[in-house]
């Protein structure tokens, strides 16, 4: 094989991928809120095995981008708060501090309460919430 007729072999293939990766491109663009499994509420965003995780009330867990605290004893839904951990001022991630029993972001101080509200400044929006389940020992966060 020649050096032309290879190169034009290769150049033809390029451009036939780089078409489809561009094609691909656009179909996720046009349905990011449909396919981004952070956006579905169905998605199980984290798995917590009850029987030796969060033991205690003020224990918590965060992993994945979400933040889970034990708020009351028992195995219930209602026993558990969770968020994304991504602070609404500029998304560094938030830290549980038992002290307060709320959360503080790092980079500029802004708190939340347990619930999810602002109790200071520079953020202005509450943390995000996300729906615990619980079944036998396992929780999940979507
Ligand atoms: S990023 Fe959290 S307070 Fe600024």
């Amino acid at each position: 094989m020649q050096r032309k007729e290879f190169l034009d072999k290769i150049s033809g293939g390029l451009a036939l991928t780089c078409v489809s990766c561009m094609m691909a491109a656009c179909s996720k663009d046009s349905s990011t809120s449909e396919s981004n499994p952070n956006n579905n509420g169905n998605t199980v965003l984290l798995s917590v095995n009850l029987s030796n995780q969060l033991l205690a009330v003020k224990d918590f867990i965060s992993s994945k981008g979400i933040i889970v605290v034990r708020i009351a004893d028992g195995n219930l839904a209602s026993s558990f708060v969770a968020f994304f951990n991504a602070c609404t001022h500029e998304g560094a991630a938030v830290e549980y501090d038992a002290a307060s029993n709320g959360f503080v972001c790092p980079r500029h101080f802004a708190t939340f309460s347990i619930s999810g509200s602002v109790t200071g400044a520079p953020a202005t929006t509450p943390l995000t919430s996300r729906t615990v389940g619980v079944t036998g020992s396992t929780l999940t966060v979507k």
